[in-house]
């Protein structure tokens, strides 16, 4: 054993893909209802993608953050513009937690305070200010618990509210859609009153789309659903297809000066690439608006289910972000869709399933993905 074994694995090696299918090493198909934990978005090997990485790549792969890059510009142009959020500003970097952690460190820069406050069953990284900002103990090392988060109830906005009238939180910070806590919705009542709140007490509003982003949820960001804008908005995952990025859209009332932030690989110019050709493919495919279509046709068909199956407790979710809870752990007949379905999915907690699509799924893949979970499930 060479590699440090901190993964559960599934005893298969995917080395092909294409759209919303996988193809392991003994040629066999899978349907990919997991998206590689979210991260395909406009789906597997896309042309236009991989027209775009390999141009660039033999042209320049990589140049560092001290010169003009017109491909960063471009992106700090059209990713704010594609959001809806055409006066933010972009600081680009190489993962979600690093997004949130510069996101975090801007906040209090901002302010001048320390403290955040963040949801119960919240994640939202694993570096140091994002790990302790996440809800489980067991990814939280000593050297990270430093004191500086409070975890409070998703959609309990009293208990926010007691916290924040003391004047002295740097951020809120807040998944609209929480994945890995389970796929549970903030409501608009909770984040309006929250944005309300944190307007009044001079706190910084931040919103991690890292997972619930990016076209997932029908629209460009989750929150968007819900009628407030952040200060922050952080994003990862689907933003390069795959090529590793993060990014923090920043509302003007932010002040940069030289060297607060930094990073050697962030907003290289193969990533720059990448995530263009993702808005590219995002536009003229409008797969946000498939989100929402494929999405609501797969909640309706999930709720059916559920009333055909007693296993299932709970169907929610928005766009192409979907939970289903069931009355026992589920380990087992995810093993089985793999095996046995070629479906792969995947999990928050033991009970719930978890789908996070390529937003490029059609119609055809969502009723194939319902009858082999529906097959699954008769099974448990
Ligand atoms: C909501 C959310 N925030 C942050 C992260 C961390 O992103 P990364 O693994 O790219 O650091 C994740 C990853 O799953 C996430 O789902």
């Amino acid at each position: 054993m060479s590699l440090f074994p901190v993964y559960p694995l599934f005893p298969v090696e995917i080395v092909q893909g294409k759209g919303c299918r996988v193809w392991d090493a003994e040629g066999h198909e899978y349907l990919d209802l997991y998206g590689g934990h979210a991260v395909i978005s406009i789906g597997h090997a896309h042309p236009t993608y991989v027209e775009a990485i390999s141009r660039q790549v033999a042209k320049l792969g990589f140049y560092s953050n001290s010169v003009i890059n017109s491909l960063q510009e471009e992106l700090g142009r059209r990713l704010p513009q594609a959001a809806g959020y055409p006066d933010f500003s972009l600081f680009l970097v190489n993962s979600g937690a690093e997004a949130n952690e510069n996101a975090l460190k801007l906040a209090s820069f901002h302010t001048g305070r320390s403290r955040v406050l963040a949801a119960s069953k919240a994640f939202h990284g694993r570096t140091s200010l994002a790990v302790e900002a996440t809800d489980n103990p067991k990814i939280v090392a000593p050297i990270n618990a430093n004191g500086h988060v409070t975890f409070l109830p998703l959609n309990d906005l009293p208990a926010f509210e007691a916290e924040l009238r003391k004047g002295d939180v740097a951020a809120v910070i807040v998944e609209c859609i929480q994945g890995v806590g389970g796929i549970r919705l903030a409501t608009a009542e909770f984040m309006q009153g929250l944005r309300k709140l944190c307007d009044e007490t001079g706190t910084v509003l931040i919103c991690d789309e890292i997972q619930c982003g990016y076209g997932r949820s029908g629209r460009f960001f989750a929150h968007q659903h819900l009628g407030v804008t952040p200060d922050l908005v952080t994003c990862a995952k689907g933003i390069a297809n795959g090529f590793p990025m993060g990014a923090v859209l920043i509302s003007p009332k932010f002040e940069a000066t030289y060297g607060m932030l930094g990073t050697t690989f962030g907003g290289n110019h193969l990533g720059c690439a990448a995530a263009l050709a993702v808005l590219d493919v995002m536009e003229a495919e409008q797969l946000t608006a498939n989100a929402a279509r494929v999405g609501d046709f797969l909640l309706q068909a999930f709720r059916e289910l559920q009333s055909r199956c007693p296993h299932i407790t709970n169907v929610r979710g928005r766009g192409l972000m979907i939970g289903i809870e069931f009355d026992q752990p589920i380990k087992e007949m995810r093993g089985s869709l793999v095996r046995d379905f070629h479906v792969f999915t995947g999990a928050a907690s033991t009970n719930i399933l978890r789908l996070l699509p390529p937003l490029c799924l059609t119609e055809a893949e969502a009723r194939e993905a319902v009858a082999k979970i529906e097959e699954a499930v008769k099974k448990m």
